[in-house]
């Protein structure tokens, strides 16, 4: 008798890894896989990865060891690991991991049907790592219009040149390319007719968008071309690298009515001498006075940010700036990390004597001004009416919808579902940490 066979997917780490999961699930269900929730029930386990940092490689090899036992009790289980530890790693983890049968990197998504047949038939174990020439990759860049959902991501580049001398992405992800705005246009324009009201475009810089094309349009006109499509009524954006942040795409946000009023830009550190050490390819002065004008064009902005802890050599005085900084920005929101070396990266022959706990230390300060800015902007909202873009019902309970502010904060509040995918005023009653409580205002 035909038996379906039967596939789990585990995703870690940024957008660019949704997006290719999306992907993967898509390849595996017309080869006949179909996806379960639950890792004892499948024939073929995956695992998309990430090496941002040390402690995300780590869940790795952890998630990995679970599994080992089902493929003792079940030697036809195929196990398989792709993403950006796939592709750092390569040939080591096959040699240190014996039970698992399948490696796929960043550029070999699309290669996935063929390695599973071959693992299926011949139980030899496959290693596919290689990177793509750019007109393959162009050919292959991920087309995302199946789906019903109100928010939408699309992505418009892909890999980084930037080689901040801390991160991988730009080891595991490749050569940076823009993909070309008439199928960016294209594909927003058929999300829209199937329903999307909310498209991100992302990429790991996109305000590099289009710069290495010649006759490429630029990020903002990109995004102008984008608020012209009608039945897209909110528009976001990330990665921003603030050394790319040009005068023209600034302007945006006091120009461009659907634009959220929400940015991420990472500063990373507040010290030029550690900005320098990261390279950056901005100083502290010019950062802020990015800031500057985009509250200027846009007095409601708000800005959240990415902040690296114990840098190597980072100084008390560094780690001062630092704070400064984020006095003077006034974040709604900022991610913070502890420095981790990654192998094959400049920092990583830096020399680095900061003690853990001192960093720790200095995560924890930073963590505290945060809540306090954080906490502020949460309690600053209480009372006021708000448009919001509802999403769908809310996981919180029955008859709840929820849905999100300009600046991308989660509202949860009573109604009915045909409120769906419609933006609508809404009073903020409490705020929680990650959420809003609202009620309808009836119109
Ligand atoms: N392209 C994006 C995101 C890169 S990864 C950008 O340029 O902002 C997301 C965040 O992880 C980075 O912004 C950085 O703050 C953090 N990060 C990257 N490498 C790291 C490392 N080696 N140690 C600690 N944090 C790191
Ligand atoms: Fe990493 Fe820098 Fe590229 Fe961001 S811009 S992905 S931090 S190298
Ligand atoms: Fe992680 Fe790879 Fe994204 S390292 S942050 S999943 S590009």
């Amino acid at each position: 008798m035909f038996m379906e066979k039967r596939f789990y997917l585990e995703t870690f780490g940024c957008q660019m890894n949704v997006v290719d999961s999306e992907r993967i699930v898509d390849l595996l269900r017309k080869s006949g896989y179909r996806q379960v929730d639950d890792s004892a029930d499948a024939d073929l386990i995956l695992l998309n990865t990430c090496s941002v940092r040390d402690k995300a490689e780590r869940k790795v090899y952890g998630h990995l060891g679970r599994y080992k036992p089902l493929k003792d009790a079940n030697p036809a289980l195929i196990l398989g690991v792709g993403g950006c530890v796939a592709q750092q790693e390569g040939e080591r983890l096959l040699e240190k991991l014996p039970y698992l049968d399948l490696v796929f990197g960043t550029h070999n998504v699309h290669k996935l049907p063929e390695l599973v047949k071959k693992v299926e038939g011949q139980r030899e174990r496959c290693l596919e790592t290689d990177f793509l020439d750019k007109e393959t990759r162009l050919q292959l860049f991920p087309q995302r219009t199946e789906g019903d959902s109100v928010t939408r991501f699309v992505t418009v580049m892909q890999g980084c040149d930037n080689f901040c001398s801390y991160c991988i992405v730009p080891h595991v992800r490749g050569r940076e390319i823009s993909r070309p705005s008439g199928e960016v246009l294209d594909e927003v324009r058929e999300l829209a007719a199937v329903g999307a009201k909310e498209v991100t475009l992302i990429g790991q810089n996109v305000n590099s968008y289009g710069c290495k094309e010649p006759g490429e349009l630029s990020f903002a006109q990109l995004l102008r071309q984008v608020h012209a499509i009608e039945g897209i009524e909110r528009i976001r954006f990330t990665t921003s690298h603030p050394k790319d942040l040009s005068d023209d795409l600034i302007d945006c946000f006091g120009e461009l009515e659907k634009l959220c009023k929400h940015l991420h830009l990472p500063v990373q550190s507040g010290s030029n001498r550690i900005l320098e050490l990261m390279a950056r390819g901005y100083t502290r002065d010019s950062y802020l006075e990015k800031v500057r004008r985009l509250k200027n064009v846009c007095p409601d902005i708000r800005l959240t940010s990415d902040i690296i802890v114990g840098f190597p050599g980072e100084s008390e005085e560094d780690f001062a700036e630092t704070l400064s900084l984020m006095a003077e920005v006034k974040y709604l929101d900022v991610y913070s990390f502890i420095y981790s070396p990654r192998p094959g990266t400049k920092a990583a022959e830096m020399i680095d004597d900061l003690p853990a706990a001192q960093r720790q230390a200095r995560f924890d300060r930073l963590l505290a001004l945060q809540e306090e800015h954080s906490q502020q902007f949460r309690e600053a909202e209480i009372g006021k009416v708000l448009q919001v873009l509802v999403e769908g019902q809310s996981r919180q309970g029955e008859g709840q919808l929820s849905g999100r502010t300009t600046w991308n904060r989660i509202i949860n509040f009573d109604g009915d579902t045909d409120l769906i995918g419609k933006i609508i005023p809404v009073r903020i009653v409490k705020a929680f940490r990650n959420s809003h409580l609202g009620t309808l205002i009836n119109q």
